[in-house]
């Protein structure tokens, strides 16, 4: 449980707010490049942290990210035309490029040049830097004196044949997004399906390490023979995380205001690209991607019509939910907790320390960037980590036995 003012803090993303001006240290994903993918190509609607933007690449197949609004008389820049390296707003015809310089005013020709560059510099519009990794645009919102290298984000560095990637619109904020997907207990329950005695298995072990990248979640089993067997997912800052499985998987929730989330989720394979054998289940919507009605970000089993759940396959037993697919699952749960979940209304319980413990240490992540201190993930090497099971000898604490498996090799040659 935390206090509404707690759940404010963690929750608010917007201008001016801690949450959001933590999420603005980092890169953030704004699109799929192939929404932009020619150079002049048309501009597209950009919702982040709460700021309207328009994404566009220019003649040179430069990508900008600009405030929506044309500084002159508040006009989309979404309609504008794209050409001649430059977005230049339909209204009067004013053109801006990718770092927001005005370099065009056509609509007041009889000026002095002195006048003139006066004017247009008055006129810039507010931009984002943008570069591309992983076939993904990444800006930084935050403050230019402190922008960090991009990170080495194993999944991005891949060639292309090597990932599968898609993202959809959760109508919920991005924190009980972020809860669900490092709330080991529901595995067992939202996502079951095949056998009622497949959810009597549930962790008893809990731990949350705090790291120089974001955090480590364990969740353990121990065994008879006095082994643990862990479960470690690794959380990237300020909002990605590395899936345990096979094949490897990631999620980003990239806020799109306070009560909707982008949920970028990816397959990848680092040592091979991946067949469509090994996609099969994801194409179909199935594990962690949605099917999504074509060209958009909305999935096809939505919260209007209550996710297609299935009340005959429910009673079955063979789907605990009645929804198909582990993206489904989730987002129709984490939906039906509320535009923002009122954690001030809860009870929580043992199975529940993971989350007790992240928000915990998101509440002290925020302290710490409000006193100046180091924010984790700024080294790009710190991402160097990956996810995975292991068992260790029961008494072994999880921190200890944790650090020689997270860690992965050497950095992958960027494509
Ligand atoms: S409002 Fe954009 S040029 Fe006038
Ligand atoms: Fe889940």
């Amino acid at each position: 449980m935390l206090s509404q003012e707690e759940n404010e803090l963690l929750c608010r993303v917007g201008p001016g707010t801690p949450m959001g001006a933590l999420m603005r240290r980092y890169w953030i994903p704004a699109a799929f490049s192939h929404q932009i993918a020619k150079p002049d190509s048309p501009p597209i609607r950009v919702r982040l942290l709460g700021e309207n933007l328009v994404l566009f690449r220019d003649t040179q197949g430069r990508v900008g990210l600009l405030d929506e609004k044309c500084p002159h008389r508040t006009a989309s820049l979404f309609f504008g035309r794209n050409e001649e390296s430059g977005l230049r707003c339909v209204y009067h015809g004013i053109k801006f490029d990718i770092a927001g310089n005005c370099v065009d005013l056509p609509c007041v020709p009889q000026m002095s040049e002195a006048h003139r560059t006066n004017m247009q510099r008055q006129l810039n519009v507010g931009s984002y830097p943008c570069l591309e990794r992983g076939e993904v645009v990444w800006t930084y919102m935050g403050p230019a004196e402190h922008k960090p290298e991009f990170p080495e984000l194993e999944w991005t560095m891949l060639p292309a044949p090597h990932r599968y990637a898609t993202r959809h619109i959760q109508e919920c904020n991005w924190l009980q997004a972020l809860e669900g997907g490092f709330d080991a207990t529901h595995l067992t329950f939202l996502h079951g399906g095949e056998s009622e005695s497949s959810r009597k298995i549930v962790a008893t072990l809990y731990d949350v390490i705090p790291t120089d990248f974001g955090f480590v979640v364990g969740t353990g089993r121990e065994r008879s023979d006095g082994i643990v067997m862990w479960n470690m997912n690794v959380m990237l800052s300020p909002f990605h995380k590395i899936i345990s499985s096979i094949p490897h998987a990631a999620h980003v929730w990239a806020p799109i205001d306070d009560k909707n989330t982008m949920l970028y989720s990816v397959d990848f394979n680092p040592a091979r690209p991946m067949t469509e054998q090994d996609l099969a289940r994801s194409k179909a919507g199935l594990g962690i991607h949605t099917e999504n009605f074509p060209g958009t970000d909305r999935a096809v089993r939505n919260k209007a019509n209550d996710y297609l759940i299935d009340r005959t396959l429910q009673a079955s037993g063979k789907s605990y939910t009645g929804m198909i697919g582990f993206g489904t699952q989730d987002c129709g749960i984490q939906e039906s907790m509320g535009p923002i979940a009122d954690r001030t209304a809860e009870h929580l319980l043992a199975c529940d320390a993971a989350i007790v413990k992240i928000r915990r240490l998101l509440l002290q992540t925020l302290k710490d960037h409000a006193a100046g201190k180091p924010l984790p993930g700024m080294d790009p090497a710190s991402y160097r980590v990956r996810s995975g099971r292991f068992e260790a000898a029961k008494g072994v604490p999880f921190t200890d036995a944790m650090e020689q498996y997270v860690r992965r090799d050497t950095p992958i040659a960027a494509e």
